[in-house]
């Protein structure tokens, strides 16, 4: 279902409030079903629970694939930039990409995968890749991807709690100037996992690779097998609405990393009605989501999203600045690219580059832009207005979450208004609201307050894997009756949301979600370190940058070798992404007396703000603060 006017998105928007049945039933008609559902919505949000379209029989690649052949057969489904440009790129019309997706279908059941297994994919961004997803979905096994950043420890914690016994990887990977050796990272993290009893190697940087017998096999034999086999085909196996589709894990402001599971039906017709009005797809064009399919941005809006609605996904497996930082505009000349969907850390960090890089690449194909993953400053929006898009394309500033499936607040492009730095207004069928400290709700706009949403819409998380009262814990027990994204918002006066920023501790760095307990246990498992506290400090390209308080066991004779010690650390425990920018050893904490340790101090030393620390009156020492206020980086 497209909203095609202003007029037509408040009339939807009504609609979809006051009877959300009759307009879900009404968007999810359009999709191909095995047998229809028996009741459109179930839910509380006390438990929770959460059932969309149950009863409802189907499979979510039939409506990818199979259902456009007759239209779309020879149209391109996906087109693969890779990552050095000398190399020939690679287009998948639907009808390869079908072919291929049944073909490795019989690949993962020929190993001994069974429909409800969880099946972990850790590969770089190679077409392989959405073909490993959808293969997983088209036989009914639980895709769970893993960002090919994690280390082997992170892949291990989350094989371990998806109990995932099958799982996809590459030899190694090409991002940028470097190649990523991920069958090593599988094969550290599979010390700690002996319960996994097949890895699927797909070939790509033909590294040296070690291939234990019974439990390795090559992708491309295993392929042959199926050829030799001689039957091609793969009927979809036939899924209830709300069987799992996938697990993707992702940190919270506690302990390790939670599953968020994503259910077949609900989350179908959320990716697809989203993809196709906050983009306003039109047939035939060319849509370049740069995320990496290992986040949930890749998941919805490479894969699921665009398949759904038969529209063209380029997929890249490189850097934006590599080899020059002109790579994405180079995509977007190559392809005549119509709608890019970028993140504002990647505007920001190629800003920084100057035009340059920009001015001699034709980007005149370019309709509608997009970002994602965190605020955009004013300076970036008016940047890519401006010098990508000409002024000329509207700016969709789309706020979701690996929990939301797909996005709940963004303008609609050239429908609704955009406004810089703004999210704007909820898509139908999303019921924001802010509330207070105390869950009350704030009503009137020109208001700011936590950002929860008071119905469900049929791309919400419906738990976290083997372990439903941590999801209600998370997001339905703070304030009880709503879902809590967790983020800070202001609503303007006209209605318009402006998403400000967590306001729990979840740092957002480079777009990417890193829990400070996380990081804090990971600093914590360095030898020597006694204590540790992490918060986030504003970063002119990462939005966040990472800041650690560290004390350390008696005296260490270079600190900077210390320091570089403990990054190292973290980039074992977690990967890369989580290592922190800025390490100051400390004597103390400022703790409270019954020992919390008060973050909104470190918050604000981290910032650069000496003065007005607020209340430091209830501090077990008051005197920690100003021998830390000394030594801030
Ligand atoms: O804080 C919000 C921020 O990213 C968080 C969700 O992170 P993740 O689950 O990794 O998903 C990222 C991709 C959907 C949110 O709680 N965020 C996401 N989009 C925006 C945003 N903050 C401001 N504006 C956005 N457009």
């Amino acid at each position: 279902m497209k909203i095609t006017t202003l007029a037509n998105y408040h009339q939807s928007y009504k609609e979809s409030i006051d009877q959300p049945e009759v307009f879900w039933a009404r968007v999810a008609e359009s999709f191909s079903w095995k047998r229809k559902w028996d009741k459109v919505l179930d839910w509380n949000f006390s438990e929770p629970k959460v059932k969309w379209f149950e009863g409802g029989k189907l499979n979510i690649t039939e409506n990818c694939l199979d259902r456009h052949i007759e239209t779309l057969g020879d149209t391109p489904a996906i087109i693969w930039e890779p990552n050095d440009p000398e190399e020939h790129h690679r287009v998948l019309t639907y009808k390869d990409l079908l072919f291929k997706v049944k073909q490795f279908a019989n690949v993962l059941k020929n190993n001994g995968v069974k429909k409800g297994d969880r099946v972990c994919i850790y590969m770089g961004m190679i077409p392989e890749l959405p073909i490993a997803v959808l293969a997983c979905a088209r036989m009914g096994a639980i895709h769970s991807v893993i960002f090919g950043g994690f280390s082997a420890q992170s892949i291990a914690d989350r094989l371990q709690d998806a109990r995932a016994e099958f799982i996809i990887t590459c030899d190694g990977a090409y991002r940028g100037a470097k190649d990523i050796p991920l069958k090593a990272v599988i094969d550290d993290a599979l010390i700690a996992c002996a319960f996994v009893k097949r890895v699927i190697v797909c070939t790509r940087t033909r590294v040296p690779v070690s291939m234990i017998k019974g439990r390795d096999v090559w992708w491309e034999d295993e392929v042959k097998k199926v050829e030799t086999q001689g039957n091609p085909d793969c009927p979809a196996e036939v899924m209830d609405a709300e069987d799992m589709l996938f697990i993707l894990y992702t940190s919270g402001s506690t302990g390790k990393p939670k599953g968020v599971v994503h259910t077949t039906g609900g989350y179908m017709v959320w990716t697809a009605y989203t993809f196709q009005n906050v983009f306003q797809y039109q047939p035939g064009q060319i849509h370049f989501c740069t995320a990496d399919i290992g986040w949930i941005t890749g998941h919805s809006y490479i894969v699921y999203g665009p398949l759904l609605s038969g529209a063209t996904s380029l997929m890249f497996e490189g850097v934006p600045t590599w080899p020059d930082a002109g790579r994405f505009w180079e995509i977007v000349d190559k392809y005549k690219v119509n709608i890019l969907y970028t993140a504002p850390t990647a505007i920001r960090s190629l800003m920084g580059f100057g035009l340059e890089y920009v001015k001699d690449k034709d980007l005149s194909s370019l309709q509608v832009l997009g970002t994602v993953g965190e605020p955009i400053n004013a300076e970036a929006w008016q940047w890519y207005y401006k010098n990508i898009g000409k002024e000329n394309c509207p700016i969709v500033d789309t706020w979701w979450q690996t929990e939301t499936g797909g996005v709940l607040i963004s303008n609609l492009a050239k429908i609704t208004p955009q406004k810089p730095t703004f999210a704007t207004l909820p898509l139908p069928g999303v019921n924001p609201c802010l509330v207070d400290e105390n869950g009350k709700e704030i009503e009137g706009n020109g208001v700011s307050g936590n950002l929860c949403i008071k119905t469900p819409w049929p791309g919400i998380l419906r738990t976290t894997y083997g372990d439903h009262e941590r999801c209600r814990l998370n997001y339905f027990a703070t304030y009880p009756g709503l879902y809590f994204t967790g983020d800070g918002c202001l609503r303007d006066e006209h209605g318009n949301y402006r998403i400000t920023g967590r306001v729990d501790d979840v740092l957002n760095v480079s777009g990417h979600r890193i829990g400070t307990a996380e990081v804090e246990n990971a600093i914590n498992m360095h030898a020597g370190v006694v204590e540790s506290a992490v918060v986030g400090y504003p970063h002119d390209v990462k939005g966040q940058g990472i800041y650690a308080y560290v004390i350390t066991e008696g005296h260490h004779s270079n600190e900077n070798q210390t320091r570089q010690d403990i990054i190292q650390t973290v980039a074992r425990i977690i990967g890369a992404i989580a290592k922190p920018d800025k390490i100051q050893f400390v004597k103390g904490l400022p703790k409270t007396r019954s020992g919390k340790i008060m973050r909104r101090i470190l918050r604000k030393i981290a910032e650069g703000e000496t003065s007005n620390l607020g209340d430091t009156s209830t501090l077990l020492d008051p005197g920690v603060v100003d021998e830390i206020k000394a030594g801030a980086l």
